[in-house]
């Protein structure tokens, strides 16, 4: 991996640290569940497309850190939330006990909601002009709300043992997966202000990247090892999901991954060499093993 991929993972833990109460905060038990959840691993994609996204603007990562902060709060507890009983009932995750086996449903579902308005706290006492802080609020909400990632998951529990056709598999990955990632992006450059055509670039560039990551994640379910992707395999066939793998078999899954790819690659070709990093997180984005 690019050392400053590394960089940006390090920052992002001091960005959380800076803004997450220690872990013997009282109730002791909801702060030790919200460590738990937020810092046991996890690749930080989200976090390192807003860096990157923001270095093709010419914004420094310290401009960053509290978006990139906040976008893993939400992503955590989306995943908290996700392996609940009542939603995918998985008991791994990053190659640990789940959240709610760990400590206790209950204790879950409130580190969860904890993380969520965490994030938004983060966002709203960040060092940035107000507009920025706005704007970054706006972005993380719309995303991660009914509009986005929660509408995603009501989408994809009301699938189970049901046929999606092409146009909704790609609205609910759009929607729950998608839409973060696409948050990230834009995140990482509101401070830079950028024009209208370069946002609609990196929209485009977005919107196939976020598609293409819940894709891959579709095939890892199947051809993964738990092992190596640290939640358990299968977990998509057992619940009779609804996938981009169930809709058009691995080899179209694959291939529609690589359209992906290539629909990513070409929306960033105007930045030209500046977008390097872009690039190289949308190669690991396809071609990660976990
Ligand atoms: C997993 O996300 C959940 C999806 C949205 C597909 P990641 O694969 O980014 O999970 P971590 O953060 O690295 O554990
Ligand atoms: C969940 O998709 C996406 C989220 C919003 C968390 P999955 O249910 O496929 O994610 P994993 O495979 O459990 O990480
Ligand atoms: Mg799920
Ligand atoms: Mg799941
Ligand atoms: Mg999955």
């Amino acid at each position: 991996m690019n050392p400053r991929f590394q960089q940006w993972q390090l920052r992002v833990e001091d960005a959380i640290h800076n803004n997450l109460p220690s872990a013997d905060t009282h109730p002791a038990q909801l702060y030790q569940a919200i460590h738990y959840a937020l810092l046991n691993g996890g690749k930080r994609v989200r976090p390192m497309l807003a860096y990157a996204s923001g270095e093709l603007f010419g914004v420094a990562p310290e401009q960053i850190d509290p978006a990139a902060a906040a976008i893993e709060m939400v992503h955590a507890y989306s995943l908290v939330h996700d392996d609940l009983p009542a939603m995918d009932d998985d008991e791994l995750r990053r190659g640990h006990p789940t959240c709610h086996k760990a400590f206790d449903e209950a204790t879950a579902i409130l580190a969860g909601d904890a993380l969520q308005t965490l994030a938004f706290e983060t966002l709203s006492c960040a060092d940035a002009t107000a507009e920025v802080r706005l704007q970054w609020i706006q972005q993380l909400a719309s995303s991660s709300g009914a509009e986005g990632m929660v509408g995603g998951q009501m989408i994809d529990l009301q699938a189970e043992n049901e046929t999606l056709d092409r146009e909704a598999l790609h609205t609910m990955h759009r929607k729950k997966t998608g839409a973060l990632i696409r948050a990230s992006v834009l995140m990482g450059a509101t401070p830079a202000q950028p024009d209208e055509v370069a946002l609609q670039q990196l929209h485009t560039f977005a919107e196939s990247i976020g598609l293409a990551f819940q894709v891959q994640d579709d095939i890892l379910d199947v051809e993964g090892e738990s092992s190596i992707i640290g939640k358990p395999q299968g977990s998509d066939q057992a619940l009779g999901k609804s996938t981009f793998v169930t809709l058009f078999g691995l080899d179209g899954a694959k291939q529609q991954l690589q359209q992906l790819h290539q629909q990513a690659n070409e929306s960033l070709s105007p930045f030209g060499k500046s977008a390097t990093s872009l690039t190289e997180i949308a190669d690991f984005i396809i071609q990660r093993n976990h």
